[in-house]
This record gives structure tokens, sequence and C-alpha cells, in this order.
């Protein structure tokens, strides 16, 4: 049960507190009152649903090889994707009218790009199985929880491998390459291989033949 007694003033006291028999304290995430800011969406609810419903149905059911029709659905709900790029069916994006993706590009299954802020992809880029792209977060320290969301940039060329998670406001550079498994909080630069949580530096990408 809740009740409206005060945010404990240390992690001592609220372990303490939380292991007595008393009613969980309030204070910390007054979810009752969070609220998506006006404009958030970037267009209305109504819209929003009529997406997601094309999403689960014209979008995930089409058959694979149907890569031009899902780009065309996405285009159509307001992204930018370049010719010849490989989107999944069970790719998820949210809000596709803050994606762009360039030429080329591959993006594997089951990966969520997603634009709750904008997304962009580079030419070439390559987004592997699983992988999420989180635009979003939450500032914890604000009792009402709000909601914000960062851009993010995949540089062309990039290699984003395997179920890597990618945070808000993160860069990653022309023609890197993040491991499987990594989580970047931080920018990555061009032609760097970083792996990890958090991902780190470990090397840089050398070509077997020179660039043109
Ligand atoms: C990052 C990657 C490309 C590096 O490949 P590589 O240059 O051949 O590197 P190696 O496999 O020789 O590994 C070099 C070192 O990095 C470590 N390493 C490699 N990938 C790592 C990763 N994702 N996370 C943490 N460490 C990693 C290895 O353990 C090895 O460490 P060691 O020197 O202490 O033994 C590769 O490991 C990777 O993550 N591939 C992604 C596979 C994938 O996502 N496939 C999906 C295809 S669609």
């Amino acid at each position: 049960m809740l009740t409206d007694k005060p945010v404990p003033a240390s992690l001592e006291l609220a372990q303490e507190l939380s292991q007595s028999e008393e009613p969980v304290l309030r204070g910390y995430q007054q979810m009752e009152q969070f609220k998506v800011p006006s404009g958030f969406r970037g267009r209305s609810k109504l819209y929003v649903q009529l997406w997601w419903l094309v999403q689960s149905t014209l979008f995930a059911m089409s058959p694979q090889m149907m890569y031009g029709w899902r780009a065309n659905l996405l285009r159509l709900f307001g992204a930018r994707i370049g010719k010849s790029t490989i989107i999944r069916p069970s790719v998820k994006i949210p809000y596709p009218w803050k994606l762009t993706i360039g030429d080329h590009c591959h993006i594997g299954d089951d990966v969520h790009l997603y634009t709750y802020g904008e997304i962009e992809i580079g030419d070439c880029a390559v987004v592997s199985q699983r992988s999420y792209l989180c635009t979003g977060s939450h500032d914890y320290t604000s009792p009402t929880f709000d909601i914000f969301a960062k851009k993010i940039v995949i540089g062309a060329e990039a290699w984003v491998a395997t179920d890597v998670f990618v945070a808000p406001g993160v860069t990653i550079g022309h023609g890197a390459v993040v491991g499987a498994r990594s989580s970047v909080f931080h920018d990555i630069p061009p032609a760097a291989i970083a792996v990890g949580t958090p991902a780190k530096v470990v090397g840089e990408r050398k070509m077997r033949v020179s660039h043109p």
C-alpha cells in the first residue's frame, strides 16, 4: 500500500524502513503524476496507434524478401529511407517519422530502433540482430520521473554487431565496429573497434585493401 510519508533522508534509513512492517514509502517516483510532454511523440496519439497497427500487421507479417514494401511503409509514415536498404520484418520502430536511414544499410532481426528521439543511420551501416538503439530515458532525480530523448547517430559504414545497447545521445563514428553484447554510453570515434560494457576502444579498424 502506498502512503504519503516523506522521503527517507539516507540510503541506510530507506533500507531499514523497507525491512520493517511499515507500508512502502513515497517520494522517489510519483508515477501517478508522470506525463508524456506535449509534442514528445511528434504526431497525435491516434496517428501513433495507426502506425503501431500497420507495424504489427502489414510490416511485421510481410515476407522477408519484401524489403522495398517495408521501406515504403516507413516512408509513408515519415521516415527517410535510402535505396537498397534491408530492414527485417521483426524490426521495431515506435515513431518512424524520427528515423533516417541511408543507402545500402542492413537492419537485422529483432533490432529495436527506439525512436523517442531522432535516429540517424549513415550509408552502408549495419545494425545486427537484437541490438537496441535507445534514444529515450528518464530523469530519475525528478519526482515525476520526467522522460527525455537524445538523438543517436550511427555513422556511415559502421557495424553495430549483435545484441548491442546504444544509449541516448551516442554517436558511433564512420566505419567504427562495436562488438557483440557491448553497451555503448559514450561516443565511439571513427574507425575504432570498441567492445564491452561500458564499451571501450580496443583497436583501430584496418582494412586489407586500401581505401579508394
Ligand atoms: C568485435 C569483433 C568484430 C572483434 O573480432 P576480432 O577482431 O576477430 O577479435 P578477436 O575475436 O580476435 O578478439 C580479440 C580480443 O577481443 C575480445 N573480444 C572480441 N569480441 C568481443 C566482444 N564482443 N566483447 C568483449 N570482448 C571481445 C576477445 O575475447 C579477444 O580477447 P583476448 O585478446 O584477451 O583473447 C567480434 O568479436 C564481434 O563481436 N563480432 C560480432 C559477431 C556478430 O555480432 N555477429 C552477428 C552477425 S550479423
